[in-house]
């Protein structure tokens, strides 16, 4: 393994069910995460998306194969193992923002560290740095009922990175906004990205969304069935992605 790779995903498979209910989701995926990508999983809906990002992020355990997330089989790794990378490595932005509705946003992004004993100075240097990035700092005494949804999912995406994870998960992180808010988002979540700041695996049935990232791998019929990768301009890209959408048939990212 050399120093720029984050995660390799080898030969995964998922089956679900018995007897007549039985299904292969899926069918031996092989995937290679590098340090600084921004990977963008496209696919109809009932894919299998959610399958294999639960299982990359540790939630959920595959059929076959193995996940290697810095230097630990996380298929084959402890309880104690798994708590280790769900606090240190992993960070992860919920479709619908998961924050606690008891706590301010600043609480709520600096929580990570202050369940880990980091002192009150350190959490509020990380989270200030963080929160300018995301266009949060006025909002940061607000509790969740009382922000927009574009601004939640800001928040829960400064949650995320506030432990500098050695990779970020996001599972369809526009799915519940408004397209400005999306677009606000993702910009973002780019800007970090072109920052050296972060690797993202985002799982997404939304072509504008894929557009952001760096690279986009269709998933369909259980397996990766190709990789598109950014040219000169978003526009672009999202042309290339929307080609290839309808050259598999179409209609069905939803
Ligand atoms: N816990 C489960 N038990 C049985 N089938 C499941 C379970 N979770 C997902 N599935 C099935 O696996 C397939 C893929 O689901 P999912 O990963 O959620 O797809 P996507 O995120 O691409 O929409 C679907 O057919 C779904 O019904
Ligand atoms: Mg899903």
């Amino acid at each position: 393994m050399n120093e720029k790779n984050v995660a390799t995903v080898s030969h995964l498979t998922k089956d679900y069910g018995t007897g007549g209910s039985f299904t292969h989701v899926l069918k031996g995926i092989d995937l290679e995460i590098q340090k600084n990508d921004f990977i963008a999983i496209m696919g109809p809906s009932g894919s299998g998306k959610t399958t294999l990002l639960n299982i990359l992020s540790t939630i959920d355990k595959p059929t076959q194969g193995s996940v290697m997330l810095d230097g630990t089989d996380v298929t084959k790794a402890s309880n104690q193992e798994l708590s280790r990378l769900r606090r240190d490595k992993i960070g992860f932005i919920f479709q619908d923002y998961n924050l606690l509705d008891t706590m301010t946003l600043l609480d709520n992004i600096v929580l990570p560290l202050s369940l880990n004993g980091v002192s009150a100075k350190r959490c509020m240097e990380r989270a200030n740095e963080l929160t300018e990035l995301f266009g949060l700092t006025e909002h940061l005494a607000k509790y969740p009922y009382q922000l927009s949804g574009g601004q939640k999912q800001r928040g829960a995406s400064c949650r995320a990175l506030i432990t500098r994870p050695e990779i970020l998960f996001a599972d369809e992180p526009t799915g519940a906004l408004d397209s400005r808010s999306s677009k606000d988002l993702l910009e973002r979540l780019k800007m970090v990205n072109d920052g050296g700041k972060a690797t993202i695996l985002m799982v997404t049935h939304d072509a504008f969304s894929a557009s952001y990232a760096k690279d986009v791998y269709i998933l369909s019929d259980g397996q990766i069935q190709c990789r598109i990768s950014k040219g000169e301009s978003r526009k672009e890209f999202y042309d290339k992605i929307t080609d290839m959408q309808a050259a598999m048939g179409g209609g069905d990212f939803s």
